[in-house]
């Protein structure tokens, strides 16, 4: 049993790490500031400080007297650091370096990050490796980049161990739909159920390595146990590619819906194409994918269309 501190725990990804945490007998702290969590998503077992990691005594808090910190707090959204790029940095990097500092003043035995894909940018080489240039696009991706090269600085600087798994669109149960920033599967997932028109921004052709949640949890595990890998950066994602048109399908398909979508102009900063290498990941933490695309998204229509579910279209 160790002792493990979720930022963002309240949210999406957050919520389904702490509890396998729990489920693992490890002691489990979450903080979170409630912006884009909620407390219906803390786990039974868990201790729940709220906290705004911004705030670096906060920070330092909530780090305190933990082992390992699984950092996943953020607003995650390339859209709205579009709209509103101090409000997204503030959380995303100024919480970031916060952490860090505390979890090195703390003796943190490791620090996993939650990066993201968006980093690669429109780069043409498909799929990405790790080891390729970047080239953020948005607000979104340079703090998520900023921050995974941040960790990496703490590793060399001051031998705190940092790893950072760069997340693949992420989707299923307790993803949140309520705000047009929302990932794509839940507001198509909602539409469908509600029978209304779901929107594409763009042709619908551009493609998206979609990863179920289950599958990044297990990759992020791997990611806080694995030796020798500190200050590495790892693709957490499927290796497979999607167009937004062939997962409207697949999805009308399982809802059982004959709707079509309204095409509208695709969104500024938008990446074409997304599709990750996870040899990486597969050679040094023993990762690989447990549910397929397809299985992953019944399992999350399944969920949308439980009375759990419900409470999300409120
Ligand atoms: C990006 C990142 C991802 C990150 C996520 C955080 C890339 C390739 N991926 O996802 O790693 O975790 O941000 O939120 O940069 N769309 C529609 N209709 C909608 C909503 C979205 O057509 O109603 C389209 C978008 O224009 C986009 C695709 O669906 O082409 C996926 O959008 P979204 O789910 O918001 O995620 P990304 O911006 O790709």
């Amino acid at each position: 049993m160790a002792s493990y501190l979720v930022t963002g725990g309240a949210g999406f990804i957050g919520s389904h790490i702490s509890e396998a945490l729990v489920s693992g007998g490890h002691r489990v702290r979450v903080a979170d500031n409630l912006v884009t969590g909620y407390r219906r998503n803390l786990r039974e077992g868990v201790e729940f400080v709220e906290a705004d990691l911004a705030d670096a005594t906060a920070a330092a808090a909530v780090v305190d007297g933990m082992e390992y910190v699984i950092h996943q707090a953020a607003i995650p959204s390339v859209p709205r650091s579009v709209k509103n790029p101090v409000e997204s940095h503030r959380a995303n990097v100024d919480g970031m370096l916060n952490i860090l500092v505390a979890a090195r003043a703390a003796g943190v035995k490791r620090v996993v990050f939650a990066g993201s894909s968006s980093v690669y940018g429109d780069l043409p080489t498909l799929p990405k490796r790790e080891d390729m240039a970047t080239n953020p696009m948005t607000p979104y991706a340079l703090q998520k980049l900023v921050s995974e090269q941040y960790g990496q600085m703490f590793t060399r600087l001051y031998g705190l161990e940092v790893v950072t798994t760069r997340y693949f669109n992420v989707f299923g149960p307790r993803q949140d739909p309520g705000s047009p920033y929302s990932g794509v599967i839940s507001l198509f997932i909602k539409a469908l159920l509600a029978g209304t028109r779901p929107v594409i921004y763009g042709d619908g052709s551009q493609t998206r390595d979609f990863t179920f949640v289950t599958n990044v949890v297990d990759g992020v595990l791997r990611a806080a146990a694995a030796p020798a890998v500190a200050g590495e950066v790892f693709n957490v994602a499927t290796g497979g590619r999607v167009s937004l048109n062939a997962l409207l399908a697949v999805l009308k398909n399982i809802v059982g819906s004959e709707v079509e979508p309204i095409y509208e102009a695709g969104r500024l900063g938008d990446v074409r194409d997304s599709q990750a290498d996870i040899g990486k990941a597969e050679r040094l933490l023993g990762y690989r994918p447990i549910v397929t695309l397809e299985e992953g998204l019944r399992q999350t229509v399944a969920w949308f269309k439980t009375g759990n579910g419900s409470r999300e279209f409120s």
